[in-house]
């Protein structure tokens, strides 16, 4: 039976240290919930004596879930091990983790104590927290530039005074996996009760080898895995959970462990917390990113048609994706342009298809991705219907702290054109309303997303949202340095892509009878 490596989820506190991310007391119990959903161990749930809120949020998760680990940070101080022992005070199964520093550097520069003093501190400490909670983890604080012979020293006194956990950070993402692999090896090798406690490893992706060094940790000995989810966290974040877990997965024999991940909820619980924290995920990131199961080389889409396991090394649905993407662009052969018409209902001759093709490449290399509504307009270019059925004239919508936001909004609909005005819940809100009446279509919000894609206050923003009707899910974007009007470009985007993708269903049913008719069945 393959041992278990367990998960230690820190987004909700290293994580949400990236800067940017704060999150307020009921999302940090959105996200908790939705970790605990996703089977991890243990969660981290803040650093109560940071801040009032901070110890609410830790408070309130603790309540929340009932499975996990919570765990609650604090440095050697009394205070910081007090506030902690007494915003866990409801969790079902609390942990309290005590930090303290042990590298030459920052004993010297940041605490300006002696190895002794450190020693005796955190010994001392941890016996502290021991006695007032029964699960406590130690992390020796910049551990991987630290001295190896008093790192063991500590990590054995540490244990000894009750630690049940050490977790070994590389606080700067400076370690390399040969090292690490190594490092935690000689720290079984020295400290006599190293192997009566959980293990964990906590590594930083400075260097961008925060996955790798932890899965170094493992082969190592370590059965704990501290990572946050999309790799949120402090600089360049920690080692992505998702990655971790999928590498776990995906090369189970090499490693012969495994986690109690329902690898299913990975995708739905990336996008909560990448919205909850305004996160964007970067397209190409590993296993989460938009891209990380699409396709779009002539070569590698023929060879997903032909046999999946050409080119991926995962399967889509086992982190919870319906399945992976044919990316339609410019390197894009036949064989992909074929069965995306078929599966979109259409269906073509093989002369109509080469015809197809022919101007598919031709706008491939004009456009980076071609859409669904994109194929339509090239198959059916003789109707001369206008690609875009909405466009946006004139938005503008007023709020403040004392008044009801209220937007309107101006508008062609097929070359016809309408105005309205709606109050909601925010000027956005009042805007989508606006133009969801104008439009006389009701998609769902499924994801808003803005980011400012230049510096400064008066920073080009970015809206990204993301629709859903009728079973289908469309992305819209839209960017101007107003974010209302970029908000309404982006919804006005997705709603023309909604209608695109109706018209391919028609005209794909349309097509398909006439083919069947010229074909006399
Ligand atoms: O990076 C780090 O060293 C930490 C510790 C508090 C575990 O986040
Ligand atoms: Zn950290």
């Amino acid at each position: 039976m393959p041992e278990i490596v367990k998960i230690f989820d820190t987004t909700l506190r290293d994580g949400e240290q990236s800067p940017g991310a704060s999150l307020d007391v009921n999302q940090k119990v959105e996200v908790a919930r939705a970790l605990e959903s996703l089977g991890v161990d243990a969660i981290e749930a803040g650093f109560p004596v940071s801040s009032p809120g901070d110890f609410e949020g830790v408070r309130a998760v603790a309540k929340a879930v009932q499975q996990p680990v919570v765990a609650g940070l604090a440095r050697c101080h009394k205070a910081d091990i007090d506030a902690a022992a007494q915003a866990l005070k409801r969790a079902k199964h609390p942990r309290i983790h005590v930090f303290l520093s042990t590298s030459p550097l920052h004993m010297k520069y940041k605490l300006k104590k002696s190895p002794a003093e450190v020693l005796r501190i955190a010994t001392d400490l941890t016996r502290y927290a021991r006695s007032l909670c029964r699960d406590v983890a130690f992390s020796p604080e910049d551990a991987t530039r630290s001295d190896l012979s008093f790192l063991a020293k500590v990590v054995e006194a540490v244990i000894a005074a009750g630690a049940t956990t050490v977790n070994i950070p590389d606080t700067v993402g400076y370690t390399t996996p040969g090292e690490f692999e190594a490092m935690i090896r000689e720290l079984f090798r020295r400290v006599p009760n190293f192997g009566k406690v959980i293990v964990s490893v906590h590594c930083h992706n400075d260097l961008g080898m925060g996955t790798a060094n932890s899965l170094a940790g493992v082969r190592a000995g370590a059965r704990q895995v501290e990572c946050t989810i999309n790799g949120l966290g402090e600089r360049a974040g920690n080692a992505a959970l998702e990655e971790v877990v999928m590498a776990l997965k995906t090369r189970a024999k090499y490693y012969g462990v495994k986690t109690n991940i329902r690898t299913r909820e990975i995708s739905r619980v990336s996008r909560l917390v990448s919205t909850a924290t305004g996160m964007i995920v970067q397209p190409n990131k590993a296993i989460v990113g938009a891209n990380a199961f699409a396709h779009e080389a002539g070569i590698h889409q023929d060879g997903i048609i032909k046999q999946r396991l050409t080119y991926e090394i995962m399967d889509a649905k086992d982190i919870g994706l319906k399945a992976s993407r044919l990316v339609l662009g410019k390197h894009s052969g036949r064989h992909a342009v074929g069965k995306r018409l078929s599966d979109l209902g259409h269906k073509v001759t093989p002369e109509e298809l080469q015809a197809i093709f022919r101007k598919f490449k031709d706008l491939g290399d004009k456009k980076k991705e071609i859409f669904d509504e994109d194929l339509l307009s090239l198959v059916e270019e003789s109707t001369g219907a206008p690609r875009e059925i909405y466009v946006l004239d004139h938005v503008q919508a007023t709020s403040g702290s004392n008044m009801v936001p209220t937007a309107a909004v101006r508008l062609t609909r097929d070359g016809q054109a309408c105005h309205g005005s709606s109050t909601g819940d925010g000027p956005v809100d009042a805007v989508y309303k606006t133009i969801d009446h104008l439009v006389d279509r009701h998609p769902k919000l499924v994801h808003y997303a803005i980011q400012a894609i230049t510096g400064g206050t008066d920073a080009q923003g970015e809206v990204k949202v993301q629709l859903a009707a009728h079973g289908q899910t469309v992305t819209g974007r839209g960017a101007h340095t107003d974010i209302i009007v970029a908000s309404a470009k982006a919804y006005i985007n997705a709603l023309n892509r909604l209608a695109g993708l109706e018209r391919v269903r028609n005209v794909g049913a349309r097509s398909s009878l006439a083919l069947n008719e010229r074909r006399g069945r």
